[in-house]
């Protein structure tokens, strides 16, 4: 097969040569690259070569297509740089079809442009806050450079309490001698002081209404990485004041929430527990189908609680007049439990591969 293809191509390139306008070149064309056309004949006799010789006679076959394709190409250029000269009104030699002359009716590159899309946290986090606003909750922000007394002292986490180890956290300042050390906040309860205070300060010394508020945000912990730890994470952290609150309001603004997230299936269970900024305290697990038809499990979702008084009195609100819950869950565990991510770091990795998918 080999001396034909070396025939087809020097034949093809010959007579291209002798090719001299437009109409000459399009039956050349027709003739040879066309879909009835001599490469195509052969193309389709490579089926009937015995194996081991397929890939160096298809290879070589490939290579005179390639080659015949270019020389039309060039010729045709070529043919079109001097060819339809001297029309009507034209100046010089650059009217008709010169080498400008683009032919609107060509096909357009075909570029493949893969659309991009946002992030499944930044998505999650949205998602999430849409599900709160229905119920009322307006969304709140601060910054994650924060100082110890907000992470830690307002919400009633003493000096010498473990959590504030500085193996444990992101210090910025040297915790042993500065008053109030910077920090990359370690949760997003900090957000729950910086609200109620600037309430306070809006109401001018005194708590004057009632406050619901989601804040998400990321947060810092040097924990090693692993399938479920990250030194960065993200939380959604809840806050709702009035008068009167009681746990059965926090447990069926959680079922809600479980429900207009994961659907109707979902349920919630509450574990006791304890925070040192909620009093009583509860672990929360949310029953929720991982994959269509698979039975629903508990996953582990964050904490919860009635806000502790303490925390009421560090901000300036009253606890005889106010009471509330609060709720804090790891926005990573919510995107793994809906989306079935089995791994942390796919989050962080940006793996195309994977982003595509979720
Ligand atoms: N801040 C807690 C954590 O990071 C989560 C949490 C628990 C937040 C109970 C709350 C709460 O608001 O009431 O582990």
């Amino acid at each position: 097969m080999l001396p034909i293809i070396e025939s087809l191509q020097s034949e093809a390139l010959v007579t291209l040569g002798g090719v001299g306008d437009a109409a000459a070149l399009e039956a050349w064309r027709i003739a040879y690259l066309g879909s009835n056309g001599k490469v195509k004949a052969i193309l389709a006799g490579l089926k009937d070569v015995p194996k081991d010789q397929k890939p160096a006679i298809g290879a070589r076959l490939n290579e005179a297509k390639v080659a015949i394709e270019l020389a039309f190409e060039a010729r045709k250029a070529e043919l079109s740089v001097g060819g339809g000269g001297g029309g009507a009104g034209g100046v010089g030699g650059a009217t008709g079809f010169g080498k400008d002359f683009i032919d609107v009716t060509e096909p357009g590159m075909i570029e493949t442009r893969s659309m991009g899309r946002r992030h499944v946290i930044s998505r999650v986090r949205d998602e999430l806050c849409e599900v709160f606003a229905r119920m009322g909750f307006d969304v709140a922000e601060s910054k994650e450079l924060e100082d110890d007394e907000h992470n830690f002292i307002k919400l009633n986490i003493p000096d010498g309490h473990p959590a504030r180890d500085p193996n444990d956290n992101f210090y910025v300042d040297d915790a042993r001698t500065l008053a109030k050390p910077r920090m990359l906040r370690s949760q997003t309860s900090t957000v729950q002081v910086r609200v109620m205070e600037e309430a306070v300060r809006e109401g001018g010394g005194r708590l004057q209404k009632p406050i619901r508020i989601v804040a998400p945000g990321r947060v810092y912990r040097p924990d090693a990485v692993d399938a479920t730890h990250s030194f960065m994470f993200h939380q959604i952290e809840g806050l709702s004041i009035d008068k009167g609150v009681t746990m059965a309001d926090l447990k069926t603004t959680l079922l809600q929430f479980a429900r207009g997230y994961f659907g109707e299936g979902a349920n919630v269970r509450l574990r006791p527990s304890f925070f040192p900024f909620t009093e009583p305290s509860a672990e929360l697990d949310m029953l929720i189908t991982l994959r269509e038809g698979q039975p629903p499990r508990w996953i582990e979702m964050g904490g919860c609680g009635m806000v502790d008084p303490a925390v009421f009195s560090a901000c300036g609100i009253d606890p005889e007049e106010w009471t509330g819950f609060a709720f804090g869950f790891g926005i990573e565990r919510l995107a793994m439990g809906k989306y079935a991510i089995p791994d942390i770091r796919l989050l962080y990795q940006n793996d195309l591969r994977f982003l595509a998918e979720i």
